[in-house]
């Protein structure tokens, strides 16, 4: 039952788990309970042509299928035009006798549904993608069996699975009229590694997670409610939590969260959440994962304009889900250093309290900075969080993920974020986490010539230039850096990533809860 009220929904964890997937030895050939009675859909692969070939490939379970339904399933394919591309499907529904007729068909018994599924060539992501159809196309069945991993190592497992989760996702609402869910349960058919499938759960989750928080809108999830969700899930998982009200974050110099978040009504809450390994290596760092909590950005005084470009900015937190994710795909996977997320949750809006342009304020650290525009919020409460991982927890190394800047959008679309970084080596990890699980990057150079922009009258640092310098994205960059310290430190800016207005593969429509994969991934391979 979805929960009807903000009361009942904050009584309830937010955490929630993925549709089942269970690995099965054995093939279509072999295969006893593939029966209607117990099997919905059977999915099998086909391969595209390969370079100077112009024949599909049909999978092993494809022909095992052929055999077994007696049906010639490559055939039908050709004849059907299918391109065996990843990410489209052919339906076959298979007809059942006229009753009375006295006739069998050849299939009775067996499932009425073939499943023929484009892989392309196998790569990670055409697996991903493929995952993602199948999602699609068996939602409201029950039990779905494929092949289609069978062949691949357990990395191809892992991208599968991972993308037909993630491709079976289905989005939080407070619909009167539930949609159709995802498949209750896919099988795996053939010799699959458990782990594999585990991995895929794992991450899976983290972003349905960071979806869910990120699809919640603004009048459910206030800071307050943001940070109670959190303390709720990190309590499940063993974390420990701490949390700034808003007088505590006045009384101990965090004036950046306090600035932004005072013109609302609802009050800015800090939090922060550790794990700390039982096991720690010897070698054992400290990482510290910032992420931007913006509930909802109005853009303050300097309200945004056109007003249409408000309508989104519920997804102004996505990189607070995403950093607290991370924490909790840390402890799971059990990472042998510690992890910490810093959060500063605020509502950037306006209101007879608000920061005025051209306000002069300091953050933690005592770093005075001018506000030239209240829309530029983001870098504001963020350079409390890095000076507060920098100088009080000591940090090896500073993460920080925020929906930063529109230019990163325009530049970029929605496929990639924007990579800053001050340490090459940092940069490259979550280069390389980025193929891993699909939430790809691309790196932007920190120009530090472009420094020059930021320079105050009246503070050590104004929010946005004073002549437009260009090269939004960087200047944001350089901005937060002043905040690092001298830590090493990986800035991703997901302003484009974090929201798609059409599902793209695995990539689902609206808020995608872009972060949560790659930072966790770079965390476990430290
Ligand atoms: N939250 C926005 C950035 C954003 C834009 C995220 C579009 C997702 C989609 C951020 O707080 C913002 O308003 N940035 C300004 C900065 C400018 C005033 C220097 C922007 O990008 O326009
Ligand atoms: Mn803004
Ligand atoms: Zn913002």
């Amino acid at each position: 039952m979805t929960p009807r009220n903000e009361h009942e929904r904050s009584r309830n964890s937010l955490w929630r788990e993925t549709p089942r997937v269970v690995v099965s030895e054995g093939t279509i050939k072999t295969c006893d309970f593939l029966t209607a009675d117990e099997v919905d859909a059977i999915a099998v692969g086909v391969g595209a042509p390969v370079l100077g070939d112009d024949e599909l490939q049909p999978r092993a379970g494809t022909v095992h299928a052929s055999a077994r339904y007696r049906i010639n399933l490559a055939e039908l394919a050709e004849r059907n035009h299918f391109t065996a591309a990843p990410g489209t499907v052919h339906v076959i529904d298979l007809p059942v006798t006229h009753p009375g007729s006295g006739a069998v068909l050849p299939w009775q018994g067996l499932p009425l549904r073939i499943i023929l599924m484009g892989v392309g060539r196998g790569t990670d992501e055409e697996l991903r993608t493929a995952g993602a159809a199948l999602a699609t196309a068996t939602r409201g069945l029950k039990r779905v069996v494929t092949t289609v991993a069978a062949r691949s190592d357990d990395r191809g497992t892992r991208h599968f699975v991972e993308g037909y989760l993630l491709g079976a996702y289905q989005p939080w609402n407070m619909k009167n009229k539930e949609e159709r869910p995802p498949a209750q349960e896919l099988v795996l058919l053939g010799p699959n590694s458990q782990a594999a499938v585990d991995d895929a759960q794992r991450h899976a989750r983290l972003t349905w997670f960071t979806r869910d928080l990120a699809i919640i809108p603004a009048n459910i999830k206030t800071p307050r409610w943001v940070a109670t969700q959190f303390t709720k899930v990190a309590e499940q998982h063993g974390l420990l939590v701490r949390t700034w009200t808003e007088k505590e974050l006045v009384a101990q110099g965090f004036g950046g969260t306090y600035a932004v978040g005072k013109g609302s009504s609802q009050k800015p809450v800090f939090v922060q959440v550790s794990y700390t390994p039982a096991q720690p290596s010897k070698d054992s760092k400290h990482v510290v994962v910032v992420g931007k909590g913006i509930t909802f950005d109005t853009g303050g005084i300097s309200i945004k304009r056109p007003r249409e470009s408000m309508i989104t900015m519920k997804i102004d937190m996505t990189g607070a889900a995403s950093a607290f994710a991370a924490v909790v795909g840390a402890a799971q996977s059990k990472v042998k250093h510690r992890v910490s997320a810093l959060i500063p949750l605020a509502e950037n809006h306006f209101g007879a309290e608000s920061t005025r342009p051209a306000d002069v304020i300091s953050v933690f650290g005592g770093t005075t900075v001018e506000i030239a525009n209240t829309d530029a919020e983001g870098r504001v409460v963020m350079a409390d969080a890095l000076a507060y991982g920098a100088l009080e927890l000591k940090a090896d190394l500073l993460v920080d993920v925020a929906t930063l800047t529109g230019a990163a959008a325009m530049t970029l679309g929605h496929s990639h974020a924007a990579l800053i970084s001050n340490d090459e080596q940092w940069a490259q990890a979550f280069e390389s986490a980025a193929l891993e699980t699909g939430e790809y990057v691309w790196k932007m150079p920190l120009v530090r010539e472009y420094d020059n922009a930021l320079k105050s009258d009246v503070a050590d640092i104004r929010n946005i230039p004073q002549e437009s310098a260009g090269a939004g994205p960087i200047v944001a960059a350089l901005f937060l850096e002043r905040f690092t310290h001298g830590v090493p430190w990986v800035h991703l800016d997901i302003a484009g990533p974090a929201h798609r207005d059409k599902a793209h593969h695995e990539v689902n429509k609206g808020p995608t809860g872009f972060g949560a994969r790659i930072i966790t991934h770079v965390l476990e391979n430290l």
